[in-house]
């Protein structure tokens, strides 16, 4: 079954065709990141305004990638929430009429939920499974099994769901506030660089001491909300009051940005496995473009680790937005398991 996937719920035009809910036969992620980083985060207007522009010429370029017909295509699959509205309305009404012209089925996907598919994708190289329970039957491109925890986090989003089924995903919580990727944005940006600052946070602390400035861990006991804003709130303070002494220097930049994602990747891998305990699931599945982040990826692989627990994630360019994860999403949902 080919599916199309489209995305555009924010500031990325993304266009993917994807057969059986795993293989990739064309994934275009067009990134507008170079029309927002002067302001310092996504202006709306601009972001829905470029939309329109790169739709058809994303679509016919993965058209032309995957070298198939358009009329091969099986079934159309968009995000239809959350995100910006003018943004959304852009694939959602190409998704629409491609629906309409070709009379095939149009499924709405939520794009959150749609990260944690894009552990069912394959990509040109495994998946950096780990192996704690079953170490013969994972290979690193089998898609991991039900139940199982899923943590989302990305620029919008801080959310962990039970996944007991592909049409049974329970959110247990989310962030109250800032989602953890606007926290490394905003971050970023009290330390002068620009939209988006989760990249330059993760440089700028390889070369920092995460010991050095001791910023809070916002665990929430007996809660499974996220919340980062009080974090970014203590970091703000202690650049304010820390700019008056050296100037902020290179090396007390790189120490905040080590302290502080020490702080979010401690409280993400904290939380999860406990929650993963508490729901006496032995899986979970990472997503969402902060997963990217590589002190993240090796402090849940070796907690996961430690507790036996098997671990999922996606590929760095997969859990980033893309429409190949939204594609995925519909064929499981069609599928109906
Ligand atoms: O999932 P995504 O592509 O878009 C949303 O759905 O929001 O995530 C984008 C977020 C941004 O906040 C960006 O700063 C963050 O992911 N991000 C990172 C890294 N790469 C991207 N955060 C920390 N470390 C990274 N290496
Ligand atoms: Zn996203």
């Amino acid at each position: 079954m080919l599916i199309l996937g489209i995305e555009t719920s924010c500031d990325e035009t993304a266009v993917a065709i994807v057969e059986d809910g795993k293989r990739i036969l064309s994934n275009e992620v067009f990134s507008q990141v170079r029309f927002h980083s002067k302001y310092g985060g996504v202006i709306p207007e601009i972001a829905s305004r470029k939309q329109i522009e790169l739709i058809n010429p994303i679509l016919q370029e993965v058209q032309r990638r995957a070298k198939i017909k358009w009329d091969d295509i099986n079934a159309v699959a968009v995000t239809s929430s959350p995100g910006l509205i003018g943004s959304l309305l852009v694939g959602i009404s190409t998704a629409k009429a491609f629906a309409y012209v070709f009379n095939i089925p149009l499924l709405e996907i939520n794009h959150v939920e749609a990260h944690l598919y894009a552990n069912f994708l394959e990509g040109d190289s495994p998946r950096p499974v780990t192996t704690a329970t079953l170490p013969s039957e994972k290979s690193g491109q089998s898609p991991i099994e039900m139940p199982f925890l899923g943590l989302v986090v990305s620029g919008g989003h801080t959310s962990l769901f039970l996944v007991k089924g592909h049409n049974d995903i329970e959110l247990l919580g989310s962030t109250r506030d800032d989602a953890a990727g606007e926290a490394f944005d905003k971050v970023a940006k009290l330390l002068g660089f620009p939209y988006p600052g989760g990249p330059q946070i993760e440089k700028l602390a390889e070369k920092g001491d995460p010991d050095k400035i001791e910023f809070p861990r916002p665990i929430l006991p007996g809660s499974y909300d996220f919340s980062f804003s009080g974090l970014k709130t203590a970091v703000a303070y202690y650049v304010r009051d820390n700019a008056r002494i050296d100037n902020l220097s290179y090396k007390t930049k790189c120490d905040i940005a080590a302290g502080f994602q020490e702080a979010v990747v401690q409280t993400l891998v904290y939380k999860t496995i406990k929650t993963a305990k508490k729901k006496e699931v032995g899986r979970i599945a990472l997503g969402g473009g902060v997963i990217v982040n590589k002190r993240l990826r090796s402090q849940f692989m070796s907690e996961a680790e430690k507790c036996g627990m098997e671990l999922s994630i996606p590929l760095p360019e997969l859990c980033l937005d893309n429409a190949a994860m939204v594609a995925c999403r519909a064929y499981y949902m069609m599928k109906n398991v």
